[in-house]
């Protein structure tokens, strides 16, 4: 494991006491942003935004904008609202394709209202997300969002072909993710190093830092989806067995096993109480650890980034929120 990580307790505080005023600037462009003259929209605006996730993303942009320029921008902070809004959209979205029962410790919005809902909240989210990137007058910043986002709906549209394939490769696992989860990582860190005019080489230093670090992220919200708990994650466990989706740990578990375990695991795909029997077997729990050195090698290289730019709290900060990432139960 990585030694150093801070407990997320204290990372928490620290956060909090560099990014509280940042931060609150941005929840304050999303909730503007998120007003509308119909009741119903507000009411469902106000669902997304009562609930609030860890906002990683947000933090990334005002991160690497602080870095190389001392304190964030209103540009960044609606930059970083605006990242938000297609990370929410995503979600809903997600939630369907999943049929998922609970996000951010509550019903999901197709549980709470229904799935015509979720979809028109999504295409709401995303909507709105462009009109606020193009209000920045960035006409780049928005062209990067776009390609992020088709990156990011690649992605899921790739999983979606890719359900109960058990012929699934790694090759197939890390083009899924680095597309659905590591374009919007690498989308935030980039506009933030942006924002502040840093370098080219800084610029390309911090996507690059961004995409790894969304890798590793992935691998460990498919390990808590395997070993977590509903309490901690607030969203449902089990749920990428259950959809037919073989994630890193299944897929390490897999070169590990026996050929009677073999056609176990893939006869408990698609099962709903899969991941309750796989995770005693001997070769998942080999899997499982498998799939964590590899978040964390990815972690260590991601943070080797860091060293293009100057050593300060926001460096260090970004080094912790790396750590965290992998170390986290929620
Ligand atoms: C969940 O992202 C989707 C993944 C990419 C794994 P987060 O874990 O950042 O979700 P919130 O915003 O904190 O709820
Ligand atoms: C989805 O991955 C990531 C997105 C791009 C929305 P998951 O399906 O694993 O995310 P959770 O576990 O539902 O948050
Ligand atoms: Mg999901
Ligand atoms: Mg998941």
């Amino acid at each position: 494991m990585l030694s150093t990580a801070l407990p997320a307790e204290d990372l928490k505080r620290e956060l909090s006491q560099c990014l509280d005023q940042d931060l609150a600037q941005v929840n304050q462009v999303l909730q503007t942003k998120l007003k509308s003259s119909s009741e119903f929209a507000t009411d469902l605006t106000n669902h997304v935004s009562r609930f609030r996730g860890k906002q990683i993303r947000p933090m990334l942009v005002l991160l690497f904008e602080r870095l190389s320029a001392g304190k964030a921008s209103t540009k960044g902070h609606a930059l970083a609202a605006a990242v938000e809004m297609i990370h929410m959209a995503t979600l809903v979205h997600d939630d369907v394709i999943d049929e998922a029962e609970t996000r951010r410790h509550v019903a999901t919005v197709h549980q709470r209202w229904d799935t015509e809902t979720s979809v028109l909240l999504g295409d709401y989210l995303f909507s709105k997300s462009f009109h606020l990137a193009a209000s920045s007058g960035d006409a780049e910043a928005c062209r990067l969002i776009g390609l992020a986002t088709d990156r990011t709906c690649e992605g899921e549209l790739n999983q979606m072909a890719a359900r109960s394939n058990r012929s699934a490769t790694e090759l197939d696992y890390f083009r899924i993710i680095r597309d659905k989860t590591g374009q919007l990582f690498g989308l935030s860190c980039l506009l933030g190093a942006r924002c502040a005019n840093a370098s080219d080489e800084c610029q390309a230093a911090a996507r690059r830092f961004g995409v790894r670090l969304g890798l590793a992220f992935q691998i460990a919200d498919d390990l808590l989806d395997l070993t977590g708990d509903e309490a901690a994650t607030g969203k449902d466990t089990g749920n990428d067995l259950q959809n037919g989706r073989m994630t890193l740990p299944v897929l390490r578990a897999l070169t590990f096993a026996t050929r009677t375990e073999r056609s176990r695991i893939l006869q408990a795909i698609g099962c709903a109480t899969a991941n309750l029997a796989l995770k005693q077997m001997a070769c998942v729990k080999r899997g499982i650890e498998s799939a964590a050195s590899t978040a964390e090698e990815l972690v260590r290289r991601a943070i080797k980034d860091l060293s293009k730019f100057e050593a300060c709290r926001e460096q260090q900060l970004l080094e912790a929120i790396a750590m965290f990432s992998v170390a986290r139960k929620f």
